[in-house]
């Protein structure tokens, strides 16, 4: 049969509530027009983000109800180290309440001022912790992986010339080099194993370790599958503990493939058995004891199972298939995205649907507050907001691009909700002509778009 069903029936519901446009525009004033502030209750379709947002399995509830809340050495800790350890081949595993923990103690254990940290596209958080040491955070992604419209198998690769140039040049300044899977910045796109094993031979070559941001891996492991040759035949789990052999360490947001609410770990390899002692000491510090790192023990049960299920292949062939299906939408309605569509998300080319708004007013945020305005959509802005403030926090400079991502919560929205999405969209696209730029009228220093307040131009 053709229809890709949801792999699952579903036990726990939770009623979303219609709001009227008015309504919304009124929600949308006194959030000063930043989704980030809307109250979730009044958003009837929730793709701000896929971050500890999806729902659990009965097997995960299960498990949680046997969640061993020691402080120390619980037994769902155990449960928890033998899944990252299955599925990593890692020695060392630090848990973490989530991914920017593990990222904020392994750079502070790594990175030093005036380090250089590549990487195919830096999340924002990743960014902003490697900023915050003093370093800079570069972006090397191959050149198709910065024009939208352009298709590529794996839009997520390194740039290998660029990272051997930049090794070449100044390998003392890097402490590391980064692979994110898949490339959320960069439009949800996967990584090949091809990249990741050259990455690491350019890595090898210079002494310098190759680390993972592991938070989709699941799912770039089922684009290897499909895309990547001589992989068809080969189980999403086994592809993932590959790519996961060709690395150093990794940090993880359990929120995404970890299919859980919290959580995320750092995991390294025995050859920086150094870093992970120093990493356990800050852990320690700020997290708490290494064998919980901030989690209740339900939560280390939840995402010992979470990480295994996300692994499976019905799941992410309708994980993956649920997001081409909108993506094939938008293309017959003629609304541009990144092509190909990617693991976790569509992300609208703002910049081209809405060619009337400059770079300088923010069209992919003016788009995402028509998304909520007209349809109860909530969605975020990868655009110059999120990422046209400096480090220094006053030069305004343009992001690559100008996205509107429609990330998807895991095993939590069914078809018909992704047809009205695209029901929306058709009737955004009718007033697109109309939507109005934005402007910043109150912001913080860094991470703007989490607070930052705006208006219509
Ligand atoms: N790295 C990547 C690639 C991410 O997408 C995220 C989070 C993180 C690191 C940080 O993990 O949220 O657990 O601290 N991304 C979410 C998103 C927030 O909406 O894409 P975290």
């Amino acid at each position: 049969f053709k229809t890709v069903i949801e792999p699952f029936s579903i036990k726990v519901v939770e009623p979303v509530v219609q709001t009227t446009f008015h309504q919304r525009a009124e929600y949308l004033r006194q959030a000063h027009y930043n989704p980030f502030l809307l109250r979730a209750e009044d958003v009837l379709i929730d793709l701000l983000t896929d971050s500890g947002t999806g729902a659990l399995s009965s097997q995960q509830w299960a498990a949680m109800m046997k969640g061993d809340e020691s402080y120390a050495g619980a037994r769902s800790w155990f449960h928890f180290e033998q899944s990252v350890k299955d599925i990593t081949g890692l020695s060392h595993v630090l848990p973490t309440h989530q991914g920017r923990s593990a990222e904020r103690i392994l750079f502070h254990a790594m990175v030093k001022p005036g380090h250089i940290v590549p990487n195919n596209t830096h999340f924002d958080t990743t960014r902003a912790n490697i900023e915050a040491r003093g370093a800079t955070a570069l972006d090397i992604p191959i050149p198709e992986a910065r024009v939208p419209s352009v298709h590529h198998p794996f839009k997520g690769d390194m740039d290998l010339e660029q990272l051997r140039k930049l090794l070449s040049d100044s390998k003392e300044r890097v402490p590391f080099v980064m692979l994110t899977v898949t490339n959320n910045s960069g439009g949800g796109q996967p990584v090949s194993m091809t990249n990741i094993k050259q990455v690491k031979q350019v890595c090898v070559e210079h002494g310098v370790p190759l680390i993972l941001d592991a938070c989709r891996f699941a799912e770039n492991s089922w684009f290897i599958k499909q895309r990547e040759k001589g992989y068809a035949d080969r189980s999403p789990t086994s592809i993932a503990q590959e790519m996961f052999a060709h690395v150093d360490g990794c940090t993880m947001s359990a929120k995404k493939d970890g299919l859980s609410n919290i959580g995320g770990f750092i995991a390294l390899s025995a050859s920086l058995s150094d870093v992970a002692e120093s990493c356990r000491n800050q852990l320690i510090l700020t997290e708490g004891f290494v064998t919980y790192g901030g989690l209740a023990g339900y939560d280390l049960e939840c995402v010992a199972i979470g990480l295994k299920e996300a692994l499976n292949s019905d799941y992410l062939n309708y994980r993956i298939a649920s997001i081409e299906y909108l993506g094939r939408k938008c293309r017959k309605l003629g609304i541009p995205i990144v092509e190909p569509t990617g693991g976790h998300a569509i992300y609208i080319d703002a910049a081209s649907w809405l060619p009337h708004i400059p770079s300088s007013e923010y069209p992919a945020w003016a788009l995402s507050c028509a998304l909520y305005l007209i349809g109860g959509i909530r969605s975020v802005e990868i655009g110059s907001v999120m990422f046209g403030l400096q480090p220094d926090g006053t030069v305004e400079s343009q992001a690559p691009m100008e996205l509107v991502r429609l990330a998807f919560p895991r095993r939590m929205y069914t078809q018909s909700h992704v047809d009205y999405v695209a029901e929306v969209m058709a009737a955004v696209q009718t007033v697109a002509h109309k939507i109005r730029g934005m402007k910043i009228v109150k912001q913080p220093s860094a991470l703007r778009h989490f607070s930052a307040h705006l208006m219509p131009v």
